[in-house]
């Protein structure tokens, strides 16, 4: 947005020099065929008008500059609210089960590592990034006693707990604000098989964002303790992630997270958000 204003206010300078230029020039050429400029001079008038326009071009650059101050203001400010808004889900569903504290900030920040190192548009990266900070939102739609369960689920409790895609990409289907992030919500849990769920989505018909947020939860998950069980290391978790490659998680993935600068970025980063 910025750059379009940007873009858009350096046109608009270059048409007004342009079109001062033709003024200043046509006007120069009047008064000399009219003969004013035998009793003023020619170059005093024409100075006088280089001046004027440059002055006014000064004006003008000021004023741009001004306007687009401040945009950039509202636009920080409106994406101030929004990111606090977003992070309030999480510490929401923080509260609702201390194990996955923070697991939606991880996520976020392991999606944005490898969204970045796969060569995804700088937008792009944000967008996954948000959509990962979202992703269990429809947790909220499960139980305490099943969310915080220390034994393992029933299969009654595990359908429960396999609704909560669907719930958390319907709550973001009714936001228009953040409509766009709904599909990668609804499949972060389908498998690079086709034996995932909600929809049993397989290979590339997984969403991309969907497939890279598969992968930084499990890297969280793995990583983490659970009511049920204790994590394994980052480098570990990285290894298991490995092996999955191409049967739970997208192959492109699992080869960006081994490649050398991502792989030490992601161990660094294991454990730097509590
Ligand atoms: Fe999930």
């Amino acid at each position: 947005m910025l750059q379009r204003l940007q873009r858009r206010d350096r046109y608009a300078l270059l048409l007004y020099a342009f079109s001062g230029v033709v003024i200043v020039v046509a006007g120069e050429a009047a008064a000399f065929y009219l003969g004013i400029a035998d009793r003023h001079g020619f170059i005093p008038l024409l100075l006088r008008g280089i001046v004027y326009l440059l002055l006014t071009m000064a004006l003008w650059a000021a004023l741009l500059r001004a306007n687009r101050r401040l945009v950039t203001g509202l636009m920080n400010e409106k994406r101030q609210g929004y990111e606090s808004v977003l992070l309030a889900y999480d510490s929401a569903l923080s509260l609702k089960d201390v194990y996955t504290g923070g697991h939606g900030r991880r996520v976020a920040h392991y999606t944005r590592l490898i969204a970045g190192a796969m060569g995804l548009p700088e937008a792009e990266v944000d967008s996954v990034s948000e959509a990962a900070l979202l992703h269990d939102l429809g947790k909220i739609g499960i139980p305490d006693h099943i969310l915080t369960k220390p034994e393992h689920l029933t299969s009654e409790e595990f359908a429960v707990v396999q609704k909560h895609p669907a719930a958390g990409a319907d709550i973001l289907r009714s936001i228009p604000q953040l409509r766009r992030h709904a599909m990668a919500v609804r499949h972060h849990h389908e498998r690079f098989d086709g034996r995932g769920y909600p929809d049993g989505l397989r290979g590339t018909d997984i969403p991309l964002a969907a497939r890279i947020i598969a992968v930084a939860d499990a890297f969280d998950a793995l990583g983490s303790n659970r009511s049920y069980r204790r994590g394994v290391s980052a480098d570990q978790a990285l290894n298991i992630i490995a092996q999955a490659a191409g049967s739970r998680f997208d192959p492109e993935v699992v080869a960006a997270i081994a490649r050398k600068p991502l792989r030490e970025a992601l161990l660094a980063a294991h454990g730097e958000i509590p």
